[in-house]
């Protein structure tokens, strides 16, 4: 479904773009359709660019993107715009794709209008039901997100995708900024419904055990290069690189010093 290959990011800036970060280095990954991907690193590993030239939303310096055997890399801007629908990303941030100014609904309701996706005398109920799918009351339909907590802005956002029918999702940190109950619930939400809707997830997390929660497998980044990629329970019983045990080492420190 997702085939990267050989990617390789290098972000220059200052006086003739002489001061150049290599974000990826070398990457080439692939996702089944209906598969989960995990991909985990410490911050500044690269995981947010890799996830974003997955969707093309950022070029890469060197590699090719394949999405359903279509190179995304030659097609032109409105070939591109036509398949966008079909690959989305969630941000660890809701407030990042919800409009302050707009009810949820509209939230809701706006990609199916911008991509005619429904007759407007269904929207309604097209709209409720992407609702029940993430969970929400209908009582909050009228609601701006100022008024709706974290955890159901974040439940919003994911209707607003899922109302595109995507095949492929890249979630960046997605429950980052939710408190840890509520993360859970979203957590599983977004597991449910990949599993319903046969969805091609990248999930971007630096937290192993969540990753393990939500992916079959795991790519672990370390300075923009993939260092080990496997089952999750195979690399948290058994990592092979030591970036990988210094990872999860980390891990089990700060949640002994949360008291877990
Ligand atoms: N637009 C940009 N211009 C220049 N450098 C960038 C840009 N975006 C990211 N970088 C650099 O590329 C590297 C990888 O960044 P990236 O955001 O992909 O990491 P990350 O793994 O997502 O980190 P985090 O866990 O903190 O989100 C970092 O060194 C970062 O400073
Ligand atoms: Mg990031």
């Amino acid at each position: 479904m997702i085939e990267l290959e050989a990617i390789t990011k290098i972000y220059t800036k200052g006086f003739l773009r002489q001061q150049k970060t290599t974000a990826v280095n070398n990457v080439s990954l692939s996702i089944k359709k209906g598969g989960s991907l995990g991909l985990v690193g410490e911050s500044g590993s690269g995981k947010t660019t890799l996830g974003r030239i997955a969707l093309r939303l950022i070029e890469p310096t060197i590699g090719t993107v394949r999405f359903d055997g279509v190179n995304l890399m030659a097609l032109s801007r409105s070939a591109l715009r036509q398949i966008r629908p079909r690959m989305q990303i969630v941000f660890q941030d809701p407030d990042t794709s919800l409009d302050p100014r707009m009810t949820v609904r509209e939230c809701i309701a706006e990609p199916l209008k911008i991509w005619n996706l429904v007759e407007p005398q269904d929207r309604e109920d097209r709209v409720l039901e992407l609702f029940d799918l993430v969970g929400l009351q209908p009582d909050l339909i009228g609601r701006f997100p100022f008024e709706i907590s974290g955890g159901q802005k974040q439940r919003v956002a994911l209707a607003r995708v899922l109302a595109l029918s995507p095949e492929f999702i890249v979630a960046d940190e997605p429950t980052a900024a939710l408190d840890l109950s509520v993360q859970a619930q979203v957590l599983s939400l977004i597991k449910t419904i990949q599993k319903k809707t046969n969805l091609t997830l990248l999930f971007i997390s630096h937290d192993l055990q969540i990753i393990e929660q939500m992916c079959d497998t795991v790519a672990v980044m370390h300075k923009g290069a993939i260092v080990e990629q496997g089952t999750p329970r195979g690399i948290l019983r058994d990592p092979k690189d030591p970036y990988t045990q210094k990872l999860i080492d980390a891990a089990y420190e700060s949640e002994a010093w949360l008291g877990k």
